[in-house]
């Protein structure tokens, strides 16, 4: 890869942003106002505006390995916080991907040192759901379940967050999981129940 290629690719970007629209980074400039909180993996075959087809503006994002929501991870709380509390977004969107060396490495003893803590979250995953998974006898299709069960247990960690649960007495704030299927390039949403789960687990993680 030839970096100057990049920002051969800027000069393009703008001039195509200001072909539709000359005012663009004029509007971009004066802040931002997006209703929707991404939450994705790093892999870089899963973008997120991109394969959203969102403009700048439109989504705060974070991401990070395996699309994980760990209430000590500073950079995730610090994101979720300022998206919920000051940006006062409507949708917050947890988005997995099959495929992903995240949730393979964890399904697999080899030590990766410094990624071991991170991937113990997602070895807690497997755990909690581990009748489940044993059942699946083809190793592929478990990875695939993984994948849908981390998003699943993501959406339940941002459920726990006081941050969400002050706001769900607020205003209509909804929480997405999807999975991104890049042999496909398909979204799928799990519709996972978010209001069912908080009622569920109210009496366990409720924040007053
Ligand atoms: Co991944």
């Amino acid at each position: 890869m030839n970096i100057s290629k990049i920002f051969q690719n800027n000069q393009k970007w703008i001039s195509s942003k200001l072909d539709q629209d000359e005012q663009f980074f004029d509007k971009i400039s004066k802040g931002q106002n997006p209703e929707i909180l991404y939450i994705g993996c790093s892999d870089s075959r899963v973008t997120a505006e991109e394969m959203m087809g969102l403009q700048p503006g439109e989504a705060f994002v974070h991401r990070n390995m395996a699309n994980m929501v760990i209430s000590i991870d500073l950079n995730a709380m610090t994101v979720i916080n300022y998206a919920v509390d000051h940006l006062k977004v409507k949708h917050i969107i947890v988005c997995g991907h099959y495929g992903c060396g995240g949730i393979k490495a964890a399904m697999k003893s080899d030590d990766l040192g410094i990624l071991n803590p991170w991937l113990r979250n997602i070895r807690d995953v497997f755990r909690l759901h581990k009748t489940t998974l044993s059942q699946i006898e083809d190793e592929s299709k478990r990875y695939d379940r993984l994948v849908e069960l981390n998003v699943q247990e993501q959406c339940i960690n941002l459920i726990k967050t006081a941050a969400v649960q002050r706001a769900s007495k607020k205003w209509d704030i909804n929480i997405h999981g999807w999975v991104f299927d890049m042999s496909s390039g398909k979204l799928i949403d799990l519709k996972i129940n978010y209001k069912k789960i908080i009622n569920g687990i109210e009496e366990i993680y409720r924040i007053k």
